[in-house]
């Protein structure tokens, strides 16, 4: 039944020679084929909810296409032997593409549970929950329909912001503990069961020095939070997807990390670093549909940022340099980072893998 090329009709249809020519009565008759084959094909299949029927407004003139791509879609899901290279996370069909174009879901339309929640169903994992890009991100993944497991250093922060989420989990963890990290993921593989998204974004700035009095100390207090942290809750993040057959991770890294910046020498080693690590990881990982991407913000004004303005030397010279270093004028929002970031880890973005998207107003254009 699904062999059907309807494709083939608009073209013979599309034939003009007149009202009574053999071809017009031959296509007509195709047609009326065609409409019958198609009401019965459409007859088996669930009709699209109402929000469906918004986003494709012309269905029923566009239902050979839909149809079509869900068949593309399905036949790029299992073209892999043993387990789909393609599977949603967190779905409870097995042949649920990533790429949720117009497939089935159970008999639900993915185009309907795209707008409902790109997240519905599925848990994600913040590090750095409790504050600036990690805070906007839980919400975000929450208001998009995720369970969200909110995972920071600061305990008090992190369930306060978890109360005021639907589905929401605090956990207290130090990322640059690698064993505290396994302890965090456990916590919440016991909490929901599953983790489909991690958003690896704990990070501190460090010092600011001239790289030559840059002291070993704070080399290394950097480093055990900005490399090894985001090491450990890959590693971990990606543990935990293995034995769910696929998800997204989304690391921060920074804009620091892609262009030089003076006096942060360790903060701009480790977030060059973490754009390796998310390149290495994406092509390991990718066969297991465990994509891993990076973003690249520009300053954010977070308490982060607000705490580097108070201690450079300069407070004012620093804030002005901030909120002019980028073509477009400003900053951005902590929750227009997050939009990127769910992006990043949503279906929408099946096909993205390995890559580093600044967020920067063009600042990396120049
Ligand atoms: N704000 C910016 O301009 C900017 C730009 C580029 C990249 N970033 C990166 O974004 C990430 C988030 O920064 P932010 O601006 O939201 O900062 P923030 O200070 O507002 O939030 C950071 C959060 O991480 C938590 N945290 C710090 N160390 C931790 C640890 N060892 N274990 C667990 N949690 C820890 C803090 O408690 C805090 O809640 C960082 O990795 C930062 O480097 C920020």
């Amino acid at each position: 039944m699904g062999t059907v090329d309807r494709g083939v009709w608009p073209p013979l249809l599309a034939v003009r020679e007149g009202p009574f020519s053999a071809v017009v009565l031959l296509a007509k008759g195709l047609k009326l084929l065609g409409g019958l084959l198609d009401s019965r094909l459409y007859s088996r299949r669930p009709r699209p909810s109402g929000r469906f029927a918004v986003s494709c407004a012309t269905w029923r003139s566009r239902r050979t296409s839909c149809w079509r791509r869900s068949i593309s879609s399905r036949a790029r899901c299992t073209r892999t032997s043993g387990e789909p290279a393609c599977v949603a996370p967190g779905t409870r069909t097995e042949f649920v593409s990533l790429c949720n174009l117009a497939g089935d879901r159970n008999g639900v339309s993915l185009m309907s549970a795209e707008i409902a929640g790109r997240f519905d169903g599925r848990v994600a994992f913040v590090t750095g929950g409790a504050s600036g890009l990690g805070r906007a991100a839980a919400e975000r993944f929450a208001h998009e329909g995720a369970r969200v497991v909110v995972a920071d250093i600061n305990r008090g922060r992190a369930e306060a912001i978890a109360v005021s989420l639907p589905e929401a989990v605090a956990v207290e963890v130090d990322t640059s503990d690698a064993s505290a990290v396994d302890h965090a993921f456990e916590a919440a593989l016991e909490a929901f069961g599953q983790i489909d998204v991690v958003f690896n974004n704990a990070g501190i700035v460090g010092p600011q020095l001239p790289l030559h009095e840059t002291t070993e100390r704070a080399w290394r207090e950097v480093m055990a939070v900005d490399a090894d942290g985001a090491f450990h809750v890959l590693r971990s993040g990606i543990k935990a997807m293995l034995g769910r057959r696929g998800g997204a991770i989304v690391n921060t890294a920074s804009s620091s990390g892609l262009a030089g910046k003076p006096n942060i020498t360790p903060y701009s080693f480790a977030k060059a670093g973490l754009v390796g690590l998310t390149r290495a990881a994406a092509i390991e990982y990718a066969e297991r549909g465990i994509r891993v991407n990076a973003i690249a913000p520009t300053a954010v004004m977070t308490e982060l940022v607000a705490d580097h303005i108070a201690r450079a030397p300069d407070p004012d010279a620093m804030r002005r340099l901030l909120e002019t270093q980028t073509p477009m004028p400003g900053m951005p929002t902590p929750e227009e980072i997050a939009a990127v970031v769910a992006f990043l880890a949503s279906d929408d973005a099946c096909w993205i893998t390995g890559h580093t998207l600044p967020i920067d107003g063009g600042f990396h254009a120049r």
